[in-house]
């Protein structure tokens, strides 16, 4: 697999590259030769808008596992762009109409369709805490019904009475504010798709920045070049590149997880990482389980159990307060990284395949990686990395035996065994606690740190919480 360092660079390049030409095209007297070909403008309009409405499709399509407001937003531009462009391409002189016939609304329906497209796709990015952030996302519906009807009455008034955007000032002044709107917009949401790549590093999503960025320079050489001149044909092929882009980047996905890759979630994981203020807040850090939630409720609900295993053992081990703060935030989001996980692997009823194990494994290293992202969560990197290893040594990411493993993660590892034992999960219905506990014992030394087994029993036995557990209350599992 590539390094995500080396994705970033292509990514670049593929933005850098078309933006030099351009610029190489409109400086370089020459370089920017006429091409009339009214016939292949029309196919390779409909080509790109064909595209982007099935990048729109596929998104839609995810909605319905993922209720998220975010990908409606972000399907809604991708077919916006589609229906715009599409009367764009039919618009085409020489084709529907007569080739002196050029009407007004067929020039604006390019720069429109990227405008109304760049709306969309900056609601889907629009974080929490910003203001209006909360009234995109509850009033997701009515936007959405708002967007659709303009969208309806342009495409109408653009097939029944085109001349009524004739009040469309043709200025370059007009045309640069269009751009420069749009390519803001698109920058914006851009950049957040970055902050929401660097968090779990998917090829998919840096897809995603890399189709925004063709989209933006596309801009450029829509609105400053002449028509039928190479630099101008450019921006079709940009259209056309971005599109295929984010389906090129679904397809690794697809090959990957065999699941489409959903935007939203690391959108999610970033704001609430974003809003994380300290870790003693025990607010901020359940905006981090909720995003781990919509990917997978058990993991969320498995990490509050550990949080409060942890805590207690904790104490019951004398550590510092800090430290005991340390052991109960570190379970609480100690399989953050899971949300990289693929859904194949992290739900498989059966058994894992060697290489699904590796991909599994890596959520120690991905959630230690998120936290390191936030300084303020930066503490808890070192013990969420470190949670998988064994005492005696043979565990993972980084084979620590002992003494190397924190005295935190060594904490979080006993709950979590406690939790995983005396939990039901897909692949096997939970154990009686007895058997639990024996299992924990069995392991001390081994995989557990006895002196924590120890204190964990004692813990549990001091607190009544065996009592809870041996009359069979009911808990949550699954
Ligand atoms: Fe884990
Ligand atoms: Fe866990």
């Amino acid at each position: 697999m590539m390094r995500p360092r080396n994705w970033l660079l292509l990514s670049m390049g593929a933005v850098l590259v078309p933006l030099g030409a351009f610029a190489a095209m409109k400086l370089v007297p020459g370089w920017d030769p006429m091409l009339v070909y009214p016939t292949e403008h029309f196919w390779v309009v409909s080509a790109a808008a064909l595209l982007s409405a099935l990048v729109g499709a596929g998104l839609a399509m995810s909605v319905e596992s993922v209720r998220t407001t975010r990908t409606v937003y972000l399907a809604l531009g991708f077919v916006a762009i589609a229906m715009v462009f599409a009367t764009h391409g039919l618009g085409t002189p020489g084709l529907l109409i007569p080739e002196t016939d050029y009407p007004y609304a067929v020039i604006i329906s390019a720069g429109l369709s990227q405008f109304l497209g760049a709306i969309f796709i900056a609601l889907s990015v629009v974080p929490r805490r910003w203001p209006g952030g909360t009234f995109v996302q509850r009033h997701s519906t009515d936007i959405l019904a708002a967007g659709l009807a303009a969208l309806a009455a342009y495409l109408a008034s653009m097939v029944l009475r085109p001349e009524l955007w004739d009040f469309v000032p043709r200025s370059r002044a007009w045309d640069s504010m269009l751009a420069g709107t749009t390519i803001v917009l698109l920058g914006i949401a851009g950049w957040r798709y970055f902050q929401a790549w660097r968090l779990t590093e998917l090829p998919g999503q840096l897809a995603m920045v890399t189709a925004l960025g063709l989209l933006g320079v596309a801009q450029l050489s829509m609105y400053y070049s002449d028509l039928w001149h190479l630099s101008w044909w450019l921006y079709h092929g940009l259209l056309l590149m971005a599109f295929l882009v984010v389906i090129g980047g679904w397809a690794i996905e697809a090959a990957r997880a065999k699941s489409l890759i959903v935007f939203a979630r690391a959108l999610e994981l970033r704001d609430s990482l974003d809003e994380v203020r300290s870790i003693a807040d025990v607010r901020v850090l359940e905006s981090l389980e909720e995003a781990v939630e919509r990917k997978d409720a058990y993991t969320r609900h498995h990490m509050g159990r550990v949080a409060e295993f942890a805590e207690g053992l904790a104490r019951e081990l004398g550590l510092p307060e800090r430290k005991v703060l340390v052991c109960a935030a570190a379970g609480r989001i100690h399989d953050v990284g899971k949300i990289t996980v693929p859904d194949a692997v992290l739900l498989k009823p059966g058994k894992l395949t060697p290489e699904e194990f590796e991909l599994m494994k890596h959520h120690t290293v991905r959630g230690a990686h998120i936290a390191k992202l936030h300084p303020e969560l930066e503490s808890l990197a070192a013990v969420i990395r470190a949670h998988h290893e064994r005492f005696a040594g043979g565990g993972y990411p980084d084979g620590l035996k002992g003494e190397q493993i924190p005295i935190e993660a060594r904490v979080v590892a006993v709950g979590d065994t406690f939790d995983a034992l005396t939990s039901t999960r897909v692949y096997r219905p939970k154990r009686p606690v007895s058997e639990a506990l024996e299992e924990l014992r069995r392991v001390a030394g081994t995989q557990l740190d006895p002196d924590c087994v120890e204190a964990f029993i004692r813990w549990l036995e001091r607190t009544g919480r065996l009592d809870h557990y041996t009359l069979g209350a009911s808990r949550p599992a699954a």
